[in-house]
């Protein structure tokens, strides 16, 4: 493979400068180069070559800006925050054993919502006190699964209590619990609005909160040892995390009052990242000193000893690290309204388009910096319409067989894909160094067909 050590030159559509030291202000992983012939390599392996090798659609993760945001949480923690602090990877924005065990090696923690986020942390060789159990229905199994690892459950209602102390008997001792409440912060992507109650599943409503915190101090076998609150996803603004502070440090006060021995502060996730050129999020650098300056201010207002600071960052974390490639196919022009160009994916890899109306960027692998002279509609291959993953796109004319790379789909891509239309998972290759190994296999159609049972008074009918 040839490859060249320069950066990327910022050109069409790129003129978005890398931001080393946050990875979420860029569109594309600090590794994109032009390799010898001019064609966009990650990890120092041309794209097109991976298409080639593995085939499409592939998800491809950059270790490099993966590891580099992992280290950007923790030293912007280490550097803002003077008490102890962990940040706790979201394994919801993408669950693997890879994935896991590069966020383990760099120290971080892991947010899981399920027995199968779980059994991926604990086998991906992260810490079981590293662990948080989120949900909002979560099953006795998933709980007693969690307990028995150490894991610290994230109390989000009664029925966890409930279940919680059905199950305490088999319990080792007291279990872990945070507890979670709506903080009353409802965020949008350029507003917020602050209301007393929130229509939201997650969470006790706030109202309730010193009822449960006083109901828990009846309760032996359990220990209250963090509170949580989550505004959002995708928030370039700062000031909502801000008032989260205030509003936690407050349920700290009375928690502690009440006697529970209260130690971490969670203050969720929900750092947005860049898209397209025109989202501009904060760095994560602003992002963790605002929200530990608020966290300091706020319990020094209140007189209450500094808590650990917990934060959740899910997407931000790893979705500029990924890109998923495809192979371009069929094209259909439409005069006078656009052209559709077809890929060999769509929303069962990525589902966000149809789902959130999200918007992406892509280039051809082999021609980056090509005049991008034609606009074109990527549609999905799926049976449905609105299978779109780019809209109104300008790109060099592209022809079958051309690669196409469509930037941060690291986060909530895989996570979220389905088989819809029985369409098989595409693998995962994690690159580093000119180095390029399989994460995740591609399914197989006969795959697909493994839970599927036919009683045999339906066999040879017909
Ligand atoms: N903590 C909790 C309790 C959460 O519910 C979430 C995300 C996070 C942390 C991580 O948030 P992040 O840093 O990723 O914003 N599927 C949607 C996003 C759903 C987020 C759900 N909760 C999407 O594709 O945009």
């Amino acid at each position: 493979m040839v490859t060249s050590r320069e950066p990327l030159a910022p050109s069409r559509p790129f003129e978005v400068d890398q931001d080393l030291s946050s990875p979420n202000r860029n569109l594309t992983p600090l590794t994109t180069r032009l390799d010898g012939e001019g064609r966009l390599s990650l990890g120092d392996c041309t794209l097109s070559d991976l298409a080639r090798r593995y085939g499409t659609p592939l998800y491809v993760l950059d270790e490099t800006t993966l590891r580099a945001t992992c280290r950007a949480y923790r030293e912007a923690l280490a550097r803002h925050y003077p008490g102890e602090a962990l940040a706790i990877y979201a394994s919801k924005a993408n669950s693997s054993l890879a994935i896991t065990a590069l966020v383990a090696a760099e120290g971080l923690g892991l947010d899981a919502v399920s027995a199968g986020e779980l059994l991926t942390a604990f086998q991906g060789g992260m810490a079981g006190e590293r662990i948080v159990l989120h949900g909002n229905n979560k099953s006795r199994e998933e709980l007693a699964l969690a307990v028995a690892h150490g894991v610290t459950v994230v109390a989000d209602n009664w029925r966890d209590l409930e279940l919680l102390a059905e199950l305490a008997p088999s319990f080792p001792g007291p279990a872990r619990l945070m507890l979670r409440f709506t903080p009353g912060i409802e965020c949008h992507t350029h507003e917020y609005i602050r209301t007393g109650h929130l229509d939201s599943k997650f969470g006790f409503d706030p109202d309730q909160l010193e009822a449960v915190l006083r109901h828990l101090t009846t309760c032996p076998w359990a220990r209250l040892t963090g509170l949580h609150a989550h505004i959002g996803s995708q928030i370039f603004e700062l000031q909502p995390h801000r008032d989260l502070a205030a509003v936690l440090a407050d349920a700290l006060a009375l928690a502690r009052s009440l006697g529970h021995p209260v130690e971490d502060l969670n203050v969720g996730g929900g750092l947005g990242i860049r898209y397209v050129a025109s989202d501009d999020p904060p760095s994560i650098d602003a992002w963790v000193r605002t929200v530990a300056e608020a966290v300091v201010e706020a319990c020094r207002e209140r007189g209450l000893v500094l808590p650990r600071l917990l934060c959740e960052p899910g997407r931000s974390l790893v979705a500029t690290a990924g890109v998923t490639l495809y192979e371009v196919g069929s094209r259909k022009p439409i005069p006078g309204l656009r052209t559709y160009l077809s890929v060999d994916g769509g929303m069962s890899d990525n589902p966000r388009p149809i789902t959130y109306q999200s918007q992406y960027t892509a280039l051809l692998a082999d021609r980056p910096m090509a005049e991008p002279n034609e606009t074109v509609t990527v549609a999905g291959k799926h049976c449905e319409s609105g299978d779109v993953l780019l809209k109104d796109l300008a790109l060099p004319p592209a022809t079958a067989g051309d690669v196409l790379v469509v930037f941060a789909t690291g986060a909530y891509n895989a996570s979220m894909g389905s088989n819809y239309n029985r369409i098989p998972r595409p693998a995962t290759v994690l690159v580093a160094e000119g180095s390029a190994e399989l994460v995740q296999r591609r399914e197989q159609p006969e795959d697909l067909l493994r839970y599927d049972v036919l009683p045999s008074r339906l066999r040879y009918l017909g």
